[in-house]
């Protein structure tokens, strides 16, 4: 599967990749999801602006607070609060920043985190424990063990991660309660 983007009043291709992880044994109700299309029960929708470390870590936080709040398992929301922290970090240090919308199901929650790109040209590497691009300002910081990713699949009951060299990322996951 390919796109184009418009550079310099040139067109270029870039070839979109895709990566996807279920949870053995959840494939079926995460293709029920899918399929449902049922309106989420809450919608919290947050800002990720690049770069900034105060913001970043916000989002999961607040999540967590909401789902406590409706009485999710406490292991589950450890689960969510992981996954959705590493998401959001990494849009703070790898993109131009972006946005996190967390869909409430009775049943589970579906995370997106979506960005301005500059994107991922290769998603299994990424994928791979110990594969890392962070700058120094973000390795300063204590990011950049190329934990992030395993980390988030580890904890999820899907992962599904959709890029392109010099365009969006969108990570989404899927824990269910
Ligand atoms: N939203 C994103 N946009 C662009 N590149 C990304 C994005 N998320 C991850 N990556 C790429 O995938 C690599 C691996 O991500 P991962 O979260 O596993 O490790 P890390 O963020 O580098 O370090 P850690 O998460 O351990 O602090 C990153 O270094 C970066 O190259
Ligand atoms: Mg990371």
């Amino acid at each position: 599967m390919g796109y184009y983007i418009m550079q310099d009043s040139a067109v270029a291709e870039f070839e979109m990749s895709e990566y996807w992880y279920i949870k053995p044994d959840f494939e079926e109700k995460v293709q029920d999801f899918f399929a449902q299309k049922r309106e989420p029960e809450v919608v919290l929708e947050l800002d990720i602006p690049g770069k900034d470390f105060n913001i970043a870590g916000k989002g999961s936080s607040e999540l967590k607070n909401l789902l406590k709040r409706l009485g999710v398992d406490s292991e589950i929301l450890r689960r969510i609060a992981v996954a959705g922290y590493e998401a959001e970090i990494n849009v703070a240090a790898h993109s131009q920043g972006g946005k996190m919308i967390s869909n409430v199901f009775d049943n589970l929650i579906y995370m997106q985190f979506m960005d301005n790109g500059p994107g991922i040209s290769n998603i299994q590497q990424a994928m791979t424990p110990g594969f890392s691009t962070a700058d120094d300002l973000v390795r300063e910081l204590g990011f950049g063990a190329g934990l992030g990713l395993p980390n988030i699949q580890k904890n999820s009951d899907a992962l599904h991660i959709t890029s392109a060299l010099n365009s969006p990322t969108l990570v989404e996951i899927i824990i269910f309660f």
